[in-house]
């Protein structure tokens, strides 16, 4: 063997000293994402001239050949194994790479050598190597180096939901490359759901001939009327499927490239296309009155077992997703068969109705050795026994999994829905609602602090999932996506310690130039700025740093609220500010204001700092700065996600705060937001309520709400002016009178 592991270590650590001493250059030539354990750059460069050639290990062959086919490198002959300019696939041992899915890669100007133990090593340095490459400046010199990597979970996915838009065999395998160029290991198929069945089930041609075409093209138009099914032949019917044969082709084209392809397959919810076809699966007869499979009916589960049949031969992926998510149970409570079914199984509810249909189901699967995997629901009416959980309406299903022992895919709507808006909404296309930038995905944490050392070992990894109400075309579809997907790449393969979002932003900014050469349609970092204000009470001054996803933007800022010009204060580090002030601020370029300013009203009040309990909740999925939200004297923007708006979901607003001695007061205000769009709605009043010993509180005054429920968007500031009261405790009660949300971002005492 030509390749001797401990000569390689020794010359490894000269580099190390070599580069300790030389200190990096400022602009790195080697950037690739997810970060990888460690990148040392070295001078030089390897030129792709046409003399180069790939050798490989024979069991590197098909990789060797891949890589060949994606750089129109030629592959060496056997006379050609010892020539200098050549790209070296090497076997190794254990002892070389520890980790299954570990690799080295080392580039010298005469050699690359790629060193693996197993396909996916050096199917993850190939696509290493390939990144760095695509995102040179010069595509023929690749820069000088060694990488050393390895995932940290193994579980790294990616979801279509390809039921409410469709998108063809062959764009999904674009997609499987993209996700292949980022380490991703699983494409997460969302196949049916009830605006179209997508898959050839040969035993049910019904499915895909009737089901798979709805009658509008727009999901919003279709979901808005009867929600019927049409045809293929019908040109006004929107749709499509994929034929088992273009199915098993895809499993192929993504297994080649180290992808997983997990099949969801919904029940019982999310099923209107399945009664639309079949309305004796309903439990009332009627295909429209509810999208729930009858759980009463054994012809339902014989359907079922009939469909993942036919599914299971054409998907060999371990885990098998039955959806399981968001079913009503209205039409379960009022079915003859639901209900004996209930009594017959001795089971307490609907909830546990529908845990038998999901025990039932993984019994089938486990019979024929594979794994259940279901969304967060499936732990309500209790967990089938060997059930992993995609935890995805908060982490809490997570947790709670792992606590009992079960396997997690960690996909929170908070962090990883991809088809949330990424930017300030008004500036974006229409998506679903939410707030998720690249910065917030990139921040997520696979492992829950809730999580001891031995539970943490059940999570598998993260998921970014692509929901399609609103996305109907690729363009849009990769705009969405990228480059939030490829923050969340970094966030299920880079160690927790490799990971910081401006080294990311460093790398992306490579990325950029790598994904305008694939034609991906990825989302322009913005110029919107975003603030991180500490506030000290006791200098009673105030430290603002800015962020953007731009690479050191310049910023210019005014302290009076005028929209800041090129003659305005030039931004360096950090602002401080030590009295009440309208900050102001944007990016300008060429003396133009490059996106909205933002504007952090600080006011230096008495509740500043001060401790707030919360009698009621804030929502999980609006913290904004938790406890600190209403008392650190940053009002929020009109973007109830910026981060300074706080949420309150279906329940009233009621807190309490401490100002730690009883003083006279002359105001106590609180902003709430309006944006009917989302369901955020002005409290119908406010009541105010002080109190000396934080027990006995006496109500001062109530307000009540002008604003009408119809305005789309507005703010209300409940002022309560006050003459002659003094207190301690301050205790604002906000009524949800609409219940939708509450947001409120400062409560400001004077
Ligand atoms: C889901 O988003 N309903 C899983």
């Amino acid at each position: 063997m030509l390749f001797r592991p401990l000569n390689y270590l020794a010359l490894s650590l000269v580099f190390v000293l070599f580069l300790a001493t030389a200190k990096a250059q400022t602009t790195k030539r080697i950037n690739i994402i997810p970060q990888p354990s460690m990148v040392i750059e070295k001078p030089g460069e390897f030129l792709l001239t046409a003399d180069a050639r790939i050798i490989s290990d024979p069991m590197f062959a098909e990789i060797a050949e891949l890589f060949s086919s994606q750089t129109f490198i030629k592959q060496g002959t056997a006379k050609q194994k010892d020539q200098p300019h050549q790209i070296r696939f090497n076997h190794v041992g254990i002892n070389v790479i520890p980790d299954s899915a570990g690799y080295r890669l080392l580039i010298t100007p005469e050699r690359i050598s790629i060193f693996a133990r197993t396909k996916i090593g050096a199917l993850y340095a190939m696509q290493s190597l390939l990144q760095v490459q695509l995102s040179q400046p010069n595509r023929s010199a690749i820069p000088c180096g060694e990488i050393n990597d390895r995932p940290r979970f193994g579980y790294r996915g990616a979801m279509i939901d390809v039921s409410r838009h469709f998108f063809s065999a062959s764009y999904i395998k674009r997609f499987i490359d993209l996700m292949a160029l980022y380490k991703l290991n699983t494409f997460h198929w969302h196949l049916v759901d009830g605006p179209g069945w997508r898959l050839e089930i040969k035993k049910y041609p019904e499915l895909t001939s009737k089901g798979a075409w709805r009658t509008h093209k727009v999901w919003k138009e279709w979901w808005g009327t009867e929600r019927l099914y049409s045809t293929e032949k019908d040109p006004n019917s929107y749709g499509g499927y994929y034929t088992q044969e273009e199915a098993i082709n895809v499993v192929a084209y993504a297994q080649k490239r180290g992808i997983t392809v997990i099949p969801e397959i919904e029940m019982p919810g999310h099923s209107n296309e399945v009664l639309g076809v079949f309305p004796n699966l309903t439990c009332s007869g009627n295909p429209y009155r509810s999208g729930e499979l009858c759980l009463g009916n054994d012809s339902t589960f014989t359907f079922l077992e009939n469909v993942l049949t036919e599914v299971l031969a054409i998907f060999p992926s371990k885990y098998i997703h039955i959806g399981g998510d968001e079913a009503d149970q209205t039409a379960w409570k009022h079915c003859e068969k639901c209900q004996k079914r209930i009594k017959d199984e001795h089971l307490k509810n609907e909830s546990e109705l529908q845990s038998y249909g999901i025990r039932r189901m993984e019994k089938f699967l486990t019979n024929h050795k594979r794994k259940l995997l279901g969304w967060d629901e499936i732990l309500e009416g209790g967990l089938a026994p060997d059930a992993i959980v995609m935890s995805w309406r908060g982490e809490q299903g997570g947790i709670t999994a792992a606590q009992m022992g079960h396997n997690v895919i960690m996909s929170p709507g908070s962090h990883c829905y991809l088809d949330n808006y990424q930017a300030d909404p008004e500036t974006q296309p229409k998506a679903i609602g939410g707030y998720l930038t690249l910065e917030k995905a990139y921040s997520y944490e696979p492992v829950p602090a809730e999580l001891n050392q031995s539970q943490a070992k059940y999570i598998l990894g993260a998921q970014g999932n692509i929901w399609t109400e609103y996305i109907g075309t690729v363009e849009y579809l990769e705009y969405m996506t990228f480059p939030r997907l490829i923050a969340l790449a970094e966030v299920t393969w880079s160690a927790k310690k490799d990971r910081n979002f401006d080294d990311f932003k460093n790398r992306l900014q490579s990325h950029y130039l790598l994904m305008k050469r694939l034609n991906v349609n990825y989302f322009r970092p913005t110029y919107h700025l975003n603030a991180v204000t500490k506030i000290n009470n006791q200098n009673k001054n105030a430290v603002i740093k800015f962020k953007s996803e731009q690479i050191n933007p310049p910023i210019f800022y005014t302290l009076d609220g005028q929209l800041p010009t090129s003659n305005s204060l030039k931004y360096q580090d950090s602002i401080t500010v030590n009295s009440s002030s309208k900050v102001t601020a944007a990016i300008l370029e060429a003396g133009q204001v490059k996106d909205k300013p933002i504007q952090i009203d600080l006011d230096f009040h008495l509740a500043l700092g001060k401790k707030v309990t919360y009698n009621l909740p804030y929502s999980n999925s609006y913290r904004a700065q938790k406890e600190a939200s209403l008392v650190n004297g940053i009002r929020g923007s009109i973007s109830y996600g910026d981060g300074q708006w706080q949420g309150f979901d279906t329940n009233d607003f009621d807190i309490t705060i401490d100002l730690e001695k009883s003083i006279p007061l002359t105001s106590v205000a609180a902003s709430f937001l309006q944006q009917v769009g989302p369901g955020i709605f002005i409290p119908s009043h406010v009541d105010l309520s002080l109190s000396d010993n934080g027990i006995d509180f006496h109500k001062v005054k109530t307000i009540e709400n002008t604003v009408p429920k119809t305005e789309k968007v507005s703010t209300k500031e409940f002022n309560f002016t006050l003459t002659g009261e003094k207190g301690r405790y301050i205790r604002l009660f906000a009524k949800n009178g609409q219940h939708g949300f509450l947001f409120t971002d400062e409560v400001i005492v004077h």
